[in-house]
């Protein structure tokens, strides 16, 4: 029997009314198998510190994985598919999707190293969606989706980044369910065209 695909959704909206996770549920609803939600907001994750970190590598080390500190990467690296939604904030993301680099960036979880240092993935998901959205036009250089990207194609081992973006969103008389709906189209056509 086929294992039922693992959907990831990482969702770093914070709003009530968060445009982004609008198209991130649009997102999903093309995906099938079985959906994780992983709110950032609600998990509160820290920053590493000198504390957390000695203890992170004594785990890795001991290889004792049944520590709940290392569940973000573990989910992170046995997800089929993963699905991120982050609103445009101070030209990136939000510091929650930072903190939560630094929890699934762990030695032999996501990645590890090869002969001449060389990084490679140990992550299964074969494509991240980035789903952002922006109050004003996004910057040529996205910094906070290239990071993503990067760190997926240098250290993760998942080949595909998909962006889904809406931006221009708190411009003075912008028609945002007109973006929005622009936006949800391209999903669709996406999806369409990929036949997934
Ligand atoms: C803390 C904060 C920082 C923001 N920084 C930017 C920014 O640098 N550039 C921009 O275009 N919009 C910025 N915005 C606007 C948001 O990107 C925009 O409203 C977005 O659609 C919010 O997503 P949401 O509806 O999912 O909450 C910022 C909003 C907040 C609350």
């Amino acid at each position: 029997m086929r294992e039922e695909n693992k959907i990831l959704y990482i969702n770093a909206c914070v709003r009530e009314e968060s445009r982004t996770r609008r198209l991130a549920e649009r997102v999903l609803s093309h995906l099938q198998g079985e959906v994780t939600e992983l709110n950032l907001e609600a998990l509160s994750l820290r920053p590493l510190n000198r504390e957390s970190l000695a203890r992170r590598e004594a785990l890795l080390a001991a290889g004792d994985r049944s520590d709940p500190m290392l569940a973000p990467a573990l989910a992170f690296a046995a997800a089929d598919e993963i699905v991120l939604a982050a609103p445009y904030w101070d030209l990136s993301f939000p510091a929650s999707v930072k903190t939560w680099i630094e929890h699934i960036n762990c030695i032999g979880i996501s990645f590890a190293y090869g002969p001449y240092d060389r990084p490679y993935g140990l992550c299964r998901a074969k494509r991240l969606f980035y789903v952002m959205t922006a109050g004003r036009p996004i910057m040529p250089a996205n910094s906070g989706f290239a990071q993503l990207r990067e760190l997926c194609t240098c250290f993760y081992g998942i080949p595909e980044t998909v962006l889904f973006a809406a931006q221009g969103l708190d411009l003075r008389g912008a028609d945002v369910e007109a973006i929005l709906s622009d936006t949800a189209e391209r999903i669709d056509k996406w999806f369409r065209d990929q036949k997934i």
